[in-house]
């Protein structure tokens, strides 16, 4: 893009201000940012802010059914089988989800580079590749492994995994791919510069990974090996297990086309998006929303209706996803710190949120399908995710996990 296309888009979102600085930066700078703002899509933000003010509307929530521990048990053998079936057949992938910040554990770089050893190095990448690996062996075969990074932490995702021979893995299974970034505004919508040649920007949600995927070639990949399902998980669950076969063979065998892995809520009032029916498609309703009405909803087995909670861990097939990919996510406007060059030019840390990031969630994927099965694990088994540095959803309460599932920290 040259500089009257970048300022007649920029001018066409009231974003002038972006080339304030453009007398004052050399040729390269000069490109980056025509670059950048050629690439960017300002028309998110004005959509998203005015969606964030409206009035919320209407749905009808209504519980979803979970197949739930005992009944999984009942068809355990039947599930894994077909699961690894499947696994058997190369028709499953995995995708690890790491392109977010980990601003709340605070830690610089990629969070799967995180040590949660205690007497030894035991990195965040190191348990999911374990983990995989535990069904590799059973399988006898491997899965391919995509991971999603973002331009904040590709190069060091790769060098550690290189640093580290992939943790034993067969690094001809593990495919990166970048996710897109965001544009960060002020809270009246009026992008940030992080420099005088670049638009703050961040990784745009999880919820990207699927277009993410597919722009960067990988979907051949996909098709060329017959891969028909994606597993995709969050990096920071140091106990979950990825691919798993009954979880696999129970989605096959309901005949869905997508299922999530959920927890029993530790108690109603728990912080997590739990499973339901929304105007009668799959949903997550997040625990902001959770009226005291829906939270105290109860089966007529006297169980609480919502209670299953989402760990982020979702197996979706991917001729769905293709049909799906072209719908539009809805965007959420998060508030966050957001460093910016203030009036002189020098760069501002802030103490405080000062303005907005824009995301879309892997959750909202779900709401596009026409069922999704809540597939129920063992919380004590299956959840220890690293958020925190302290307290809950913290390193010591996922070692704590690890160690009383039997894991030498
Ligand atoms: P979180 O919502 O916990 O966000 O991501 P985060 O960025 O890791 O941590 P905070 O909120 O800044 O502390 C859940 C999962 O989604 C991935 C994360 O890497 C994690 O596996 N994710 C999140 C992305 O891949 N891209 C994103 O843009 C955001």
């Amino acid at each position: 893009m040259n500089y009257n296309e970048a300022e007649k888009k920029l001018k066409k979102y009231g974003q002038d201000h972006v080339l304030k600085y453009y007398d004052q930066i050399n040729d390269d700078e000069k490109k980056a940012l025509l670059d950048q703002i050629g690439s960017a899509d300002f028309s998110v933000i004005e959509s998203s802010i005015e969606a964030m003010e409206a009035p919320a509307k209407e749905h009808k929530i209504s519980p979803i059914e979970a197949l739930k521990l005992p009944e999984i048990g009942d068809s355990m053998d039947k599930y894994k089988n077909i699961g690894l079936d499947a696994i058997k057949a190369g028709k499953v992938g995995a995708v690890l989800l790491a392109g977010g910040m980990g601003t709340r554990l605070g830690a610089e770089g990629p969070k799967g580079v995180f040590n949660i050893g205690k007497t030894r190095e035991v990195y965040i990448f190191q348990r999911i590749i374990e983990n995989m690996l535990d069904v590799v062996k059973e399988a006898g075969c491997f899965i391919h492994l995509f991971v999603m990074t973002s331009d904040k932490n590709d190069e060091e995702t790769r060098n550690f995994f290189e640093a580290h021979q992939y943790f034993g893995y067969d690094k001809g299974f593990v495919s990166f791919f970048k996710q897109d970034m965001a544009l960060a505004t002020d809270v009246n919508g009026k992008v940030y510069m992080s420099s005088k040649y670049h638009i703050a920007d961040s990784p745009n949600g999880n919820g990207g990974w699927f277009l993410s995927l597919k722009k960067s070639g990988l979907l051949d990949v996909i098709h060329n090996e017959g891969i028909e399902w994606l597993n995709c998980f969050a990096v920071d669950n140091v106990l979950q297990r990825i691919a798993d076969p009954v979880f696999i063979g129970a989605v096959i065998d309901h005949g869905d086309k997508c299922g999530s892995k959920v927890v029993r809520k530790a108690d109603p009032d728990e912080k997590v998006g739990v499973m339901c029916l929304k105007d009668g498609h799959p949903s997550v309703i997040e625990y902001y929303e959770m009226t005291p009405k829906l939270r105290d909803t109860r089966t007529s087995d006297g169980e609480y209706a919502y209670n299953f909670g989402v760990i982020l861990n979702y197996l979706f097939d991917v001729q769905s996803l293709e049909e799906i990919a072209s719908s539009r996510l809805p965007w959420h406007v998060v508030n966050k710190k957001i460093p910016y060059l203030d009036e002189n030019g020098d760069l501002i840390s802030p103490e405080e949120p000062n303005g907005y990031k824009y995301e879309t969630l892997i959750l909202d994927m779900v709401e596009m399908f026409d069922s999704c099965l809540p597939f129920e694990v063992v919380r004590e088994k299956e959840f220890a995710p690293v958020k925190n540095k302290t307290g809950v959803d913290s390193v010591e309460s996922a070692q704590k996990l690890l160690e009383e599932n039997g894991y030498t920290l």
